[in-house]
């Protein structure tokens, strides 16, 4: 996700905003600028890429004099990566400048409404719109303008501003999108995360929702959306810069497995609109949805599992023939595909080079491609038909879980629109649905805090040597991912197995003290698992199971359950990878394994 920072106080700005910059850079991006205010006018320095080519054109701030300035480093969700998309951004006149991290859900609207007000736009993002929103609402009064501009913005964001008529003074915002103040010597800092601020001071205030900050050199006021002054508490930061990083966890993949509650957010509620699926990046239209008659999933890994996890959704909802393949094997087998075939090739980085090629023979083939990418102006997302983005933020664990979660949300989208467009979907199902939807992010968050427990069970099996993941349905789905996250960072051997499977051969590997995590959250499947379990506990297995709320009769054949909360049938993957990711997390952690940069892996396999 993006980083912004913002300096006002006795100092030059510059450099303490590059400074804050690259300690924001383990957040991810693809550009970065600066703005400084200097003798009447602001100044600005952004460029595509890393930080290292503004500190070259900026000769590390000193060609930018001034006290005041703001900073930004762009993580692409509105606009690929380019030197115009960069932040800051800036009214006709640059007398406002903004920086911006999150996400305007409304942008196209307020931007079709300032369009129609004269106002013209230079980049593709959304951050723009809210600059030129400022200005139509600015009369003089800063504090004002930003009041106005909040109670049309939807959305998140944390927002840094700078108002040419008042150079001693410095805004910052914040809504779902984090952001923290703190004083330095003789000035005040505004940041999106700890670790730009602790070279400066460990007392900081976080902002909540909605609150505004006016920073002065020597001073800092805290207003209500009602422009009501509010007192704030500051805060005591202990965590060394490598801990806040993490945001204060142990590891990347733990910090991002926390973050899964907000990228679902942030990857279904754009798309839900008045009780509608609108997924207009999509382009197709109901027509063209229904001449569709066979989806081609694609991908490697976990992305692979989402594929197949939703090949059960779609048939199931949209009653098309779904096909799922691994990109590796794909381009080799001679697929069969033809302008009827909507080939969906899913991707965290966008860079995977076997799915790459597999989106390449397919339009080779005339194929339509809609990739699922969370990396804005990848390849994948620039070479694909359409792209629909999951909106993760960037993943830094090589062991992929916010983006996996992201990706099961737009493929739910994806198959409940075609399921609507295609009348095989009632609306008051999709209303249920919608519901269910918007539920899993509580849901998942609830999952998160019972951790200890996964914690604790984990660490009985630090030495084990098998694992097996079993289930049936969308169970087999999540057996594989629970499987790969198990194996890929504790170094444990761990194979899934579709549970009617085991008997024929795998069995044999069964013996006493064997652990096997079955995955049960299909009611219909109930009775069978239930005969699996039996079939594996009966030879020495321990079993851990994995199921939903009140399915109490499973512990009769379970030494050890999880329960996950109701929800729709084909969303329980969204729920019981939870536990699955912390089981693995913790075998891996107990084991000493390096989680966020296993052995032999890389963040993205660009190879073939
Ligand atoms: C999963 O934890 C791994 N990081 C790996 O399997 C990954 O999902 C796979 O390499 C695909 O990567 P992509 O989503 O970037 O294409």
């Amino acid at each position: 996700m993006c980083g912004i920072v913002g300096y006002i106080g006795s100092q030059q700005a510059a450099p303490i905003l590059l400074d804050g910059l690259e300690k924001l850079e383990y957040r991810g991006y693809d550009s970065a600028g600066i703005a400084v205010y200097d003798s009447g006018e602001v100044s600005m320095a952004k460029s595509k890429g890393r930080l290292k080519v503004l500190n070259e054109i900026t000769h590390g701030g000193e060609t930018m004099p001034g006290t005041l300035g703001i900073g930004h480093t762009r993580w692409a969700t509105h606009g690929s990566p380019s030197d115009i998309n960069a932040h800051p951004h800036f009214n006709k006149e640059k007398s406002i400048v903004v920086v911006h991290n999150g996400i305007i859900e409304n942008y196209l609207k307020l931007k079709k409404k300032l369009e129609k007000k004269g106002y013209s736009f230079m980049s593709e993002t959304d951050t723009e719109v809210i600059a030129h929103l400022l200005d139509h609402y600015y009369d003089g009064n800063p504090l004002r303008a930003v009041t106005k501009i909040m109670h049309r913005m939807e959305g998140s964001y944390a927002l840094g501003i700078i108002f040419r008529d008042h150079p001693d003074e410095l805004y910052a915002v914040r809504k779902d999108s984090p952001l923290i103040v703190g004083h330095t010597d003789g000035g005040s800092i505004i940041a999106s995360d700890v670790p730009a601020v602790l070279k400066y001071t460990r007392d900081v205030y976080f902002i909540e929702n909605e609150e505004i900050v006016r920073l002065k050199k020597d001073s800092m006021e805290f207003f209500t959306v009602d422009e009501e002054p509010i007192e704030k508490e500051c805060v005591r930061i202990e965590w060394d810069v490598n801990a806040a990083e993490k945001g204060g966890y142990e590891h990347f993949m733990l910090k991002e497995m926390n973050e899964q509650p907000k990228a679902i957010t942030d990857t279904f509620s754009p798309r839900i609109k008045e009780g509608k699926i609108v997924i207009e990046e999509l382009n197709m239209s109901a027509e063209e949805i229904q001449d569709i008659d066979k989806i081609m999933i694609v991908a490697c890994g976990s992305a692979y599992h989402t594929g197949v996890t939703s090949k059960y959704v779609f048939e199931g909802l949209a009653r098309i023939p779904v096909e799922v393949d691994l990109a590796s094997e794909f381009r080799y087998r001679k697929p069969i595909l033809n302008e009827r075939t909507l080939v969906v090739v899913i991707s965290q980085s966008g860079e995977t080079a076997d799915t790459l090629a597999a989106l390449r023979e397919s339009k080779k083939q005339g194929a339509r491609v809609l990739g699922i990418v969370n990396v804005v102006g990848s390849s994948i997302a620039r070479e694909a038909d359409n792209v629909m983005y999951t909106w993760a933020g960037p993943e830094i664990a090589v062991a992929t879980t916010k983006a996996y979660s992201a990706q099961l949300i737009a493929l739910y989208l994806l198959a409940m629109k075609f399921a609507y467009e295609r009348g095989q979907m009632k609306d008051e199902v999709l209303q249920e649905m919608l519901e269910d939807l918007k539920a899993l992010p509580s849901q998942v968050e609830m999952l998160l805090n019972n951790k200890s427990k996964i914690q604790r069970f984990a660490n009985r099996y630090l030495a084990a040597r098998d694992v097996f993941f079993i289930g049936r349905g969308v169970d087999y789905a999540i057996s594989l991912e629970g499987s790969l996250k198990l194996k890929e960072i504790s170094y444990i051997h761990s194979e899934a197995y579709a549970a009617g499977e085991l008997k024929h051969g795998t069995i044999s590997l069964i013996e006493e003290g064997t652990l096997v995590a079955a995955v049960l959250t299909q009611k219909e499947l109930y009775k069978k698992m239930l005969s699996n379990m039996v079939e594996v506990s009966t030879r020495g297995a321990f079993v851990l199971a994995v199921t939903n709320e009140g399915n109490t009769e499973v512990e009769r054949a379970a030494d050890y359950v999880v329960y996950i909360p109701e929800t729709n049938r084909y969303f329980t993957n969204s729920l019981a990878i939870i536990p699955l990711q912390l089981f693995g997390y913790y075998i891996a952690v107990g084991r000493g394994c390096d989680v966020d940069k296993p052995r032999n892996l890389a963040k993205s396999v660009t190879v073939e």
